[in-house]
């Protein structure tokens, strides 16, 4: 098939020193490991006589997708009707929440979501698990049966929520432990510290939430920041001595490069600068942010200033509306678009594979196809459906086809997604 892999973050859309594209490519799979990549004649030479062969012209192949964002106890809270977020968490999101207490619910769930995903042509996200420790068990069991690398914690919240969805600093600590010491490095498995956000977490919590990062301090944390105005203004209320709500998240250790913020829409310059220099990671979410209103994230600004902030693009699932990262980038166009500013398809489709897999330091295994990585891919097809097929004949450049890809591709453009060399995109359940 046609091999594309990102080098760095593409400048310009001619900036083909960026990518690497292979027109008649090979990648040759042992044990679920890139072996080798290129020149589909040369990979071919290095094969051995009996290797298994998969033809996928004219598709694209690309790393597997990868999701910064989103909640799997969420998947039946999607469509939800509400005027803004908290209205949405407490109408809704909470109650939903309240079922993965049951282990055959959350199990049976989180099937449906490592399936779902991998029919969209994600093979790795980071998700927010619900406060049962029960439920990160099934979330990581369920990714183990699947071979995925995936990020995911139990989330810690002790206050503002109904009484079955909260724990106590020292059950969040000991509980967070008992995940790390059963699920962290098992298979492909990386466990997050995952305060909610600090509404739903006291002080002592916080705390709590910070000895498990000086303990572990290789662990990812993520949370939510600054996604909604009446949530930043009963944030400071709850903080009152935070100079902002970032100030909140510094003041615990909480920041630094392994910290994923999602939404981070409306944070001052101070706050942005806060971000730059801890390295922090602001997650951007648009089809969440315009389904509940949250408002639109500066991806472009927030990139280009003298202080830059890393950024990843999410789903966020359930306030999201799609699981297919297509669909996501689409929406950020258009964000982008309303802002007055440019996004073009090859900083697209960075930012869903290797840019993601930065934002989540595992550049090193996922979001690239370099030898010795895991063999983790998406297989494209741009013709998908009658309507694309027919924009298709029209296209004759790679940016065009990946902006079609972008602005009319959604589950059914995934013709095939590997996880380490395993054909996935029919999930587990289904077969
Ligand atoms: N802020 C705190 N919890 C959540 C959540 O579950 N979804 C979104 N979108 N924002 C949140
Ligand atoms: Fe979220």
């Amino acid at each position: 098939g046609r091999l594309l892999t990102f080098k760095r973050a593409p400048l310009s859309l001619t900036d083909t020193a960026s990518y690497r594209y292979e027109h008649d490519g090979g990648l040759l799979v042992e044990d679920g490991i890139i072996a080798a990549v290129g020149d589909y004649a040369e990979v071919k030479a290095q094969a051995p006589d009996d290797v298994a062969e998969i033809d996928h012209r004219p598709h694209l192949i690309l790393p597997g997708l990868i999701d910064a964002h989103l909640h799997f106890p969420q998947m039946q809270v999607i469509a939800s009707y509400a005027g803004s977020l908290l209205e949405w968490l407490n109408t809704y999101t909470f109650h939903e929440e309240l079922r993965f207490v049951d282990t055959d619910h959350a199990t049976r769930i989180a099937g449906h979501f490592y399936d779902e995903l991998l029919r969209h042509g994600t093979t790795t996200a980071a998700a927010y698990c619900s406060v049962h420790k029960t439920s990160a068990d099934a979330y990581f069991t369920e990714a183990m049966k699947r071979g995925m690398c995936m990020v995911g914690g139990k989330v810690m919240m002790d206050r503002n929520a109904p009484q079955g969805l909260l724990d106590t600093p020292q059950m969040a600590y000991d509980e967070t432990r008992a995940v790390i010491a059963d699920w962290h490095g098992k298979g492909r498995n990386h466990v997050a510290i995952t305060p909610r956000f600090a509404i739903t977490s006291t002080p002592e919590q916080m705390q709590a939430a910070q000895a498990l990062a000086k303990e572990f301090p290789d662990l990812h944390i993520q949370t939510h920041l600054s996604e909604n105005l009446d949530e930043i203004a009963f944030t400071c209320e709850l903080y009152p001595k935070a100079k902002d709500y970032t100030d909140i998240y510094a003041h615990y250790g909480l920041l630094g490069a392994k910290t994923l913020l999602g939404h981070a829409i409306h944070l001052s310059d101070r706050e942005t600068d806060v971000l730059s220099e801890t390295g922090s990671v602001a997650v951007h979410c648009p089809t969440s942010n315009l389904f509940i209103g949250s408002g639109l994230f500066p991806l472009n600004a927030i990139r280009r200033r003298k202080k830059p902030v890393r950024v990843g693009v999410a789903t966020d699932i359930g306030g999201g509306s799609s699981y297919s990262m297509l669909r996501t980038m689409d929406e950020a166009y258009k964000i982008q678009q309303i802002l007055g500013e440019r996004l073009n398809p090859l900083d697209s489709f960075h930012l869903m594979t290797r840019g993601n897999a930065e934002a989540l330091s595992l550049v090193d295994r996922i979001g690239t196809l370099e030898v010795g990585t895991d063999a983790d891919l998406v297989v494209l097809n741009a013709a998908a459906t009658p309507a694309m097929a027919l924009r298709m004949e029209t296209v004759t450049t790679l940016p065009e086809e990946l902006f079609l890809l972008q602005t009319m591709g959604d589950d059914r453009a995934v013709a095939e997604t590997y996880v380490r060399g395993t054909a996935m995109k029919g999930g587990l359940i289904g077969s």
